[in-house]
């Protein structure tokens, strides 16, 4: 049978940088407030010509050259994104991007922060049993454009980056994604949400369905609403209880892992995670100081720093979970 393994990294971040103290200019917050309660002091935010499509490219060609795999042998391309540039999907133009000439399969994956966990275990399904070889698997994100930057409860949190890995077949022997678990509850998206709009036209008319309706008109996604209390609780229950899971599978526990690698949303988020699980504070991955959470992004832009940074080596057993709007959350438990 075949395993996959994860062989190269890469990141990719806007140019402009955002503080605290720039944020205090136009919210009624300030840095020590942002800092104490969520560990964040920097973000970075697309502007100008910048795209994430173009973000999402670069990040995954750094990848593709730590992994020395040429585009063209690239058979699949995951984009993880819940903000693609493109509704019916951003990931074909990446592939074109890179110039992976033989159109490889290539389709976008929405799980909000969760995305990148997903598409990792895709990844892995996809080359145990569909015959692929090299998957390049992009988390992406650009919150900042549905983030209402007048509400000082959401607006602080978010920033925009782009991370990639290639994920090649190898003998089962070698197997680098040991154990995973994923799950979702539709009932806790009154949370968290980018809805699409209701129409207030249509419903100032009493529009019903009838043909005097039609056409429609077009739709837009509202801002991130967020009921902050209630995601850092279902956090801090669910992502514990979901990598015990995994590691059970896995044959694990805590005091096996070299690495605890979480979605970077909120470093007491982080913190809790870990005491729950007895990790103790110098094997925790954390970058969020910098991005802020960069939804699907989160996760592979942390794993490439830490691996350029030589901190996490060829063996390095690491737990990582995404968590987030859906609600979905899941964690896989990989080896570098
Ligand atoms: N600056 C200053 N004061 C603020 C700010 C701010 N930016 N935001 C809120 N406050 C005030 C509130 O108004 C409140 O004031 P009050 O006591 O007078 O009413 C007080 O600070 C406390 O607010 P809380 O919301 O109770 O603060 P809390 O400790 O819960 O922290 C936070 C809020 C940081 C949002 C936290 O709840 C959190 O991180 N939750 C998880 C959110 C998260 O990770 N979401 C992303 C999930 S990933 C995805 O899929 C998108």
């Amino acid at each position: 049978s075949r395993g996959c393994k994860l062989i190269g990294s890469g990141s990719a971040i806007p140019a402009l940088q955002v503080s605290n103290d720039d944020l205090a200019k136009i919210v009624d917050t300030n840095d020590e407030w942002i800092t104490v309660r969520t560990g964040i002091r920097n973000r970075r935010v697309l502007s100008g010509k910048d795209s994430l499509t173009n973000l999402a490219s670069e990040a995954a060609r750094k990848a593709l050259e730590m992994a020395q795999v040429d585009a063209n042998d690239v058979d699949m391309v995951l984009m993880c994104t819940s903000t693609p540039e493109d509704l019916f999907g951003s990931a074909p133009q990446i592939s074109k991007a890179l110039g992976c000439k033989k159109n490889p399969l290539s389709y976008d994956i929405t799980a909000a922060c969760s995305g990148f966990v997903l598409g990792l275990v895709s990844a892995a399904c996809h080359i145990r049993g569909g015959g692929f070889n090299n998957i390049l698997v992009i988390g992406a994100d650009s919150l900042s454009r549905y983030v209402d930057w007048t509400d000082r409860g959401t607006c602080i949190l978010f920033g925009d980056a782009a991370g990639a890995v290639v994920v090649q077949s190898c003998d089962a022997e070698e197997d680098g994604l040991f154990a995973f678990d994923l799950h979702s509850d539709g009932d806790g998206q009154r949370h968290l949400k980018a809805a699409i709009k209701e129409d207030e036209v249509d419903k100032a008319l009493g529009h019903n369905g009838s043909i005097r309706d039609f056409p429609p008109r077009r739709s837009s996604y509202s801002c991130i609403q967020m009921n902050g209390k209630e995601v850092f609780r279902f956090a801090c229950r669910s992502v514990p209880q979901s990598i015990e899971s995994a590691l059970g599978k896995a044959g694990l526990n805590g005091s096996n892992i070299d690495w605890l690698l979480l979605h970077q949303a909120n470093q007491r988020i982080i913190d809790a995670v870990a005491t729950r699980l007895e990790v103790p504070q110098e094997r925790i991955i954390s970058n969020l100081a910098n991005y802020g959470n960069t939804s699907a992004a989160s996760i592979p832009l942390a794993l490439d720093e830490a691996v350029r940074s030589g901190n996490v080596k060829p063996g390095h057993v690491i737990a990582t979970a995404g968590f987030g709007a859906g609600l979905t959350w899941g964690s896989a438990i990989i080896r570098w």
